[in-house]
């Protein structure tokens, strides 16, 4: 039973500058809640019960989100804010969170090398802090699931547009007679030119991955911009042992880009209980006004 999972939020996030100077691209908003909470309730929705997040210097707001909150507590029981009291509440027992540090941005790969020791012999899930996916079930219940039966690393994928490969991991494989979504991985590449790439299957950010990754994370070697990757690592791990990857379908927002960000804003500010529908009568008045 997988109950532990590993979110790096250590990264500059560079391509949302200047918004990142002092603030991390995790805890942006989106509508009321930051990209991450998004990210932890999937996670606790799949049955994850400890999340060790692989942090850095700047990155302190996100572990007070985390933390409860004594004072405002108190304010917002005194005022009888009752709902929003059990909101702020529900959100530091969501999880137990535990922090590691990773002292230099090396990398996805040098990130969760960082939670080896808190992870030890065990398997465990990756959720990347900045993609938002929607799935029902979550993506993550899934790959639980799928390892359960296969008990082998699973890894997610997504069909990208092929101009978009060069900006991913890919992968190449044959999906399973017997579960169709279900790839057995023959090769990783990362970042390919897109006449090089096996497929426009793209690696995405929710991972199972058994505890012999730590060996290969040790072993690779620093690609061009002097960061480790996981895909090599992996890439590594698949000489020897099996992997899988699932071929998702839902919705997949990846908020460390910009225009990503603005779609994922809209597609929760329409959906949202509050201010939904107010939001979409807006938005038309917008397009007409605009002539869009
Ligand atoms: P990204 O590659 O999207 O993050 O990593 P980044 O490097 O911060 O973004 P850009 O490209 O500069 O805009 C995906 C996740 O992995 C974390 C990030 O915080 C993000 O949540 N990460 C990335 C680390 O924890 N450490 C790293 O060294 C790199």
């Amino acid at each position: 039973m997988i109950d532990i999972a590993v979110i790096p939020v250590a990264g500059f996030g560079t391509r949302f500058l200047p918004l990142t100077k002092s603030q991390p691209k995790e805890m942006i908003g989106i509508v009321d809640k930051p990209v991450i909470h998004y990210i932890v309730e999937e996670a606790a929705k799949s049955g994850i019960k400890t999340i060790v997040f692989v942090t850095g210097r700047h990155k302190r707001a996100i572990e007070d989100y985390f933390d409860a909150s004594p004072e405002l507590e108190y304010h917002l029981e005194k005022q009888g804010k009752y709902k929003l009291l059990k909101i702020v509440r529900e959100i530091s027992n969501m999880i137990e969170p535990i922090y590691v540090r990773q002292k230099e941005a090396k990398g996805l790969g040098h990130a969760i090398l960082m939670a080896k020791k808190v992870i030890g012999n065990r398997p465990f899930a990756v959720l990347l802090g900045d993609e938002i996916i929607e799935g029902n079930p979550p993506l993550l219940k899934t790959l639980i699931n799928k390892f359960e039966t296969y008990r082998a690393p699973i890894l997610s994928t997504y069909e990208v547009p092929w101009e978009k490969v060069s900006s991913y991991g890919v992968i190449s494989g044959k999906p399973l007679e017997e579960d169709k979504n279900l790839y057995l991985v023959e090769d990783l590449v990362e970042k390919p030119a897109i006449n090089e790439a096996p497929s426009n299957l793209a690696i995405i950010g929710r991972y199972i991955l058994t505890p012999e990754i730590f060996k290969y994370l040790e072993m690779i070697k620093p690609d061009k911009k002097g960061e480790y990757q996981l895909t090599d690592a992996l890439k590594l791990l698949n000489r020897k042992d099996s992997i899988y990857a699932y071929k998702f379908e839902g919705l997949r927002f990846d908020t460390g880009n910009k225009l990503e960000y603005l779609k994922a804003t809209l597609h929760f500010a329409s959906k949202h209980p509050e201010i939904g529908e107010e939001f979409k009568s807006y938005l038309r008045e917008f397009l007409e006004k605009e002539n869009l």
